[in-house]
């Protein structure tokens, strides 16, 4: 998504303006801008430029403005295509008030009809100008900050995190938000603003939250915090530990290979988390021991990866604590009948905290008075903050656009929860929940070994056959069906590779039909012997048709590592763990084919990493 980034103190605004979008880069990156007030006498001041942000750096050594009071942004086109003049900042009439703005103004049209109507000439075609002429007729109105916002807020509609900063008022910025996230850092008379903290990381641990609906006068050493009814805000001012260096690729070609790395201390990290949790977690997830005990169906809820997750843990909750599991796409749940059931919990998965498809599903879910949970990666997400209750993954920071150790971990956290809610249904003993971890740190091995087996040189080799294709299918069953479907949306968004993905046994109800010499199809096994049975048969379908077929098996499983044309061999572990113990070769081998492709591997194009609107 968008970044907004500011500035105000007693130094130069654009070092940490420009430092603080490259490291939130991955959020969004088709064209940025910077834009200050002059030191000597106020003047607004702005560069912009199309593309990554390297282009707003180059041209801004040509044009090197700089200031006390700063605002920069890397833009995610969402109204208007990626160009200069779509770029933020955007400005009011007299090109004196200037606005950058992460999310989307739903009602933009209609306000734009009368704006121009009153005489407003505008020169973009985004919705955040409307934002910076509606505030310019408002400020003139009521002149006072406070007014104007308390009245702009009521005519706006979507969700919006702005910075506004103001020629004639060199003392102050002003921040505003309604569902996106804004943040800033407290300096010794500075002020860090930005849609995500790890912008200040490093310079400053006192981070204010700014709550949902509020709005901020920043001040280079003071705040005014006030609810969008305009009482004021106490200022719940948190200290987090948090330092730059510790997000470095630490010689790793990539992030996304750094964090594929990272999964077996992910996962060791989140198991050993969730063992000290083990007590209080009904506490912490908002629910009580009694209500698990009686808990006869459980609900979850998440987009793209987090969806896949979720959809793999609905076989660790109705195997494991035989309960009925519904999986729900976020992005779908808001148009669907929404049928409170009892002795029920929703579940809400994200790496980030912070996507609005499933911020908006939970605010639903709390707006009927059902319990609400967060399954999240990070503590101070506005997932959180909403939730009635959270259980956290210990991922650390993700920062390649492609998930990778978030989903293992979230994996680990759902197979931990399923585990612990058996215990307390009483279903299965504490020894075999003691197993459960230790089954998940073995897993954890598991997962490394297997990248280690196949490490680069190999894995080149590889990627560079499987870089000829531009369409693939991939294929699984039962709890390796929607393990395809991450492996597919993986390959899709890093490699920029088509993969079309089924559960096996629909491949003779039609996709059969793409099958010949030219097709590559993945399939991944699973050690339940029936369903491994089915999955040869399916593969057998595929060979009879001349196509090709890459196996992700399990030891042992001779027939298949037989027909296929390359096989993946991955140890054995508990069945319902097959998944998990998968995930890094799948990404890694996928990671390799998208380096062959000279791919821009962090930062896939028209992806951000957060996903802040609908
Ligand atoms: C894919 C990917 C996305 C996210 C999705 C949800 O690699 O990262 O599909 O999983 O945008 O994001 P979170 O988990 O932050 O809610």
């Amino acid at each position: 998504m968008c970044t907004v980034v500011g500035y105000i103190g007693r130094g130069y605004s654009r070092e940490f303006v420009m430092e603080g979008l490259s490291r939130l880069e991955y959020r969004g990156y088709d064209s940025a801008g910077f834009s200050c007030l002059h030191p000597d006498d106020n003047r607004l001041l702005y560069v912009k430029a199309e593309g990554k942000l390297h282009n707003l750096v180059t041209k801004l050594e040509d044009s090197p403005i700089d200031g006390f009071t700063g605002i920069g942004h890397t833009r995610w086109s969402t109204h208007g295509a990626s160009s200069v003049k779509n770029a933020h900042p955007q400005f009011d009439c007299e090109r004196t008030i200037s606005i950058v703005h992460n999310g989307i103004i739903e009602n933009h049209r209609e306000l734009k009809v009368k704006l121009l109507e009153s005489g407003h000439v505008f020169h973009s075609d985004t919705d955040t100008e409307i934002i910076a002429h509606l505030f310019e007729a408002l400020y003139k109105t009521h002149k006072t900050f406070k007014g104007a916002i308390l009245d702009l807020v009521g005519y706006l509609q979507g969700a919006y995190a702005f910075i506004t900063i103001l020629q004639d008022k060199p003392d102050v910025m002003l921040l505003v938000r309604k569902r996106s996230p804004l943040c800033v850092g407290i300096g010794d008379g500075e002020m860090y603003v930005a849609s995500d903290m790890l912008a200040f990381a490093g310079k400053t641990n006192k981070v204010l939250f700014l709550p949902d609906e509020s709005f901020a006068l920043v001040h280079k050493d003071m705040i005014e915090l006030y609810h969008f009814d305009g009482t004021p805000l106490p200022m719940n001012i948190q200290e987090v530990e948090l330092t730059w260096d510790m997000y470095e690729k630490q010689g790793h070609d990539h992030y996304m290979l750094k964090e594929i790395y990272e999964q077996k201390g992910a996962i060791h990290d989140t198991v050993d988390f969730l063992s000290t949790v083990h007590d209080r977690v009904w506490d912490d997830m908002g629910v009580t021991e009694q209500s698990i005990a009686q808990l006869d169906s459980i609900n979850l809820l998440g987009c793209g990866t987090s969806w896949h997750a979720a959809y793999i843990a609905k076989f660790f909750f109705e195997t494991i604590c035989m309960i009925p599991t519904r999986v729900h796409l976020a992005s779908e749940f808001r148009h669907m009948p929404l049928f409170a059931q009892k002795n029920s919990f929703y579940l809400a998965l994200s790496q980030s905290g912070e996507t609005a498809d499933t911020l908006e599903g939970m605010r639903l879910i709390k707006s009927m008075a059902l319990p609400i949970i967060a399954l999240t990666n990070v503590s101070s997400s506005t997932m959180v903050r909403e939730s009635d209750g959270f259980i956290l993954t210990q991922a650390g920071r993700e920062i390649a656009v492609a998930s990778t150790k978030s989903f293992s971990t979230q994996l680990t956290a759902l197979y931990w929860l399923a585990h612990r809610i058996a215990l307390e249904k009483k279903i299965i003993t504490s020894k075999k929940m003691q197993q459960a971890e230790k089954e998940l740190l073995v897993v954890a091995e598991v997962l490394e070994n297997c990248i280690e087996n196949y490490r680069m040189p190999i894995m080149q080799t590889y990627a560079k056959e499987y870089a000829q294709y531009k369409n693939m299918i991939f294929l699984g069953r039962h709890i390796s069906y929607p393990f395809a479907l991450e492996a597919a949306l993986k390959l899709k968004e890093i490699a920029y590779i088509f993969a079309t993905c089924y559960p096996a046994g629909e491949l003779k109800h039609g996709p059969l039909a793409l099958v010949d010499e030219g097709m590559m199809t993945f399939v991944f096994s699973h050690q339940d012997p029936l369903v491994y049975q089915k999955l040869v048969s399916n593969v057998q379908e595929i060979k009879a048709r001349k196509g090709k077929v890459t196996a992700f098996a399990f030891e042992d499983q001779k027939q298949l590592l037989d027909i296929a044309d390359v096989s993946f061999i991955i140890p054995h572990v508990n069945p319902l763990l097959g998944p998990l113990a998968m995930t890094g070769l799948m990404q890694f081998l996928f990671y390799a084919i998208a380096k062959e492709l000279d791919r821009p591997i962090d930062k896939p194009r028209n992806l951000a990493k957060s996903v802040t609107v609908e």
